[in-house]
């Protein structure tokens, strides 16, 4: 297999170990959004009367025929291709000969790269949007069957007014629906097609139809101007990063809460044994890991997008390697975020909650505010002679 440049001039192989690096293990995940690209650039360059029908129609089970084998597990990006849309034209030339000779006319990997990075983006904002929903949907199920219960509030980790099971639970499914939308509207910058900007000056002598491409991948329109779109390669997943690392502050002070809720101190809540993990030494010990590493996985989205604004920063204008260096980052930061939601969504339903600890917390000095609002109404008092006296009582 042969890289698209290649012109029979040896590859230094230390050089292309650090180029190509692992980047071409993560190209894996664009794969079948490359080759959906693909698909709708030479139904374009058909459209256009650049590809015969016959080519066209060869090209076009070739890429399926591609597609279905990577996704059965049956060929793998190699460090030798650097990149998944060598592989895959490559594969494709291999499969139709000449017809796949043909396909590269009028696009560069740098466009090509930004059109299946945003395909995936775009899928993943959706499924991380719906796995905040699970969580939130989980939360609902607990304040719906024991929602009544009451514990104390806490402000400054000391118990500060009567609340209930059901607006703790409440807050935090308020708050994973709230990122589930901030997510969704990430997806704005990620739906506009960047096919026919080429290497990012666009495309000379050709009548290519952008629009075609854009209705065909389902972006909302094209990018434009073409000399935007290079500038733009970080925007659509830093933004998609920040929104995902709120969301994992969602999902860690829920776990936060969890952990400390479980201790012998509070009580609140009972794990199953399948839910805890034990000690190496302390035979009778349960321990909340899985919170805990909920808890500790805050970072890493958010540590994710601070990588990710370090290669963008101060790189001039259009387009350079470093932009590779954008995907570790955001591959890692979007399964560390997915992997907390669906370790809750998947634990919260088997917690039990301990009614007596609870309603047993809510001494009646966290009545306190209430008694003065009380006297507040009834006798007409000021509030701060209310509370004064409700200090008293
Ligand atoms: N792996 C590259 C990236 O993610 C693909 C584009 C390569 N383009 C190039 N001109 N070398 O940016």
């Amino acid at each position: 297999m042969t890289r698209l440049w290649d012109r029979n001039e040896p590859l230094d192989r230390l050089v292309l170990e650090f180029t190509a690096g692992e980047d071409h293990a993560l190209d894996d995940r664009l794969v079948a959004h490359d080759v959906r690209a693909s698909a709708a650039h030479a139904e374009m360059l058909c459209a256009a009367g650049y590809l015969s029908q016959a080519d066209h129609a060869a090209v076009q089970r070739a890429l399926l025929a591609i597609g279905a084998a990577h996704a059965r597990g049956e060929w793998r990006v190699a460090l030798e291709e650097e990149d998944c849309h060598t592989a895959l034209e490559n594969r494709l030339t291999a499969a139709v000969g000449e017809a796949g000779r043909r396909i590269h006319l009028g696009r560069s990997r740098n466009d090509q790269v930004l059109a299946a990075l945003r395909l995936w983006l775009k899928g993943e904002l959706a499924a991380l949007a719906g796995e905040a929903e699970g969580v939130a949907a989980a939360l609902d199920a607990i304040a719906q069957s024991r929602g009544a219960l009451v514990m104390p509030g806490y402000t400054h980790m000391q118990r500060a007014m009567p609340t209930t099971l059901g607006g703790w639970a409440g807050a935090f499914a308020a708050e994973l629906r709230d990122d589930a939308t901030g997510l969704a509207a990430a997806r704005r910058r990620a739906d506009l097609n960047p096919l026919g900007s080429a290497a990012g000056y666009g495309v000379p002598v050709l009548a290519l139809d952008r629009s075609l491409t854009t209705r065909a991948l389902g972006f909302a329109a094209a990018h434009e101007p073409v000399t935007a779109v290079q500038l733009s390669r970080g925007k659509a997943e830093a933004g998609a990063l920040f929104e995902a690392a709120l969301l994992a502050q969602d999902l860690g002070r829920l776990a936060a809460d969890l952990c400390l809720f479980a201790t012998a101190e509070f009580g609140f809540v009972r794990l199953p044994a399948a839910l805890t993990t034990g000690s190496s030494m302390l035979p009778q010990k349960r321990n909340p890991d899985l919170f805990e590493l909920v808890r500790g996985r805050t970072g890493e989205a958010a540590a994710a997008l601070a990588e990710l604004l370090a290669v963008t920063a101060k790189m001039p204008s259009g387009y350079h390697r470093d932009l590779q260096l954008i995907k570790k980052p955001l591959f890692r930061g979007f399964d560390s975020v997915s992997a907390s939601a669906r370790l809750l969504a998947h634990a919260l339903p088997g917690i039990e909650f301990d009614e007596a600890r609870m309603r047993g917390a809510v001494d009646p000095s966290l009545r306190a505010a209430e008694r003065a609002y009380r006297m507040v109404v009834e006798l007409g008092l000021p509030f701060r002679e209310a509370y004064r006296r409700a200090q008293e009582t």
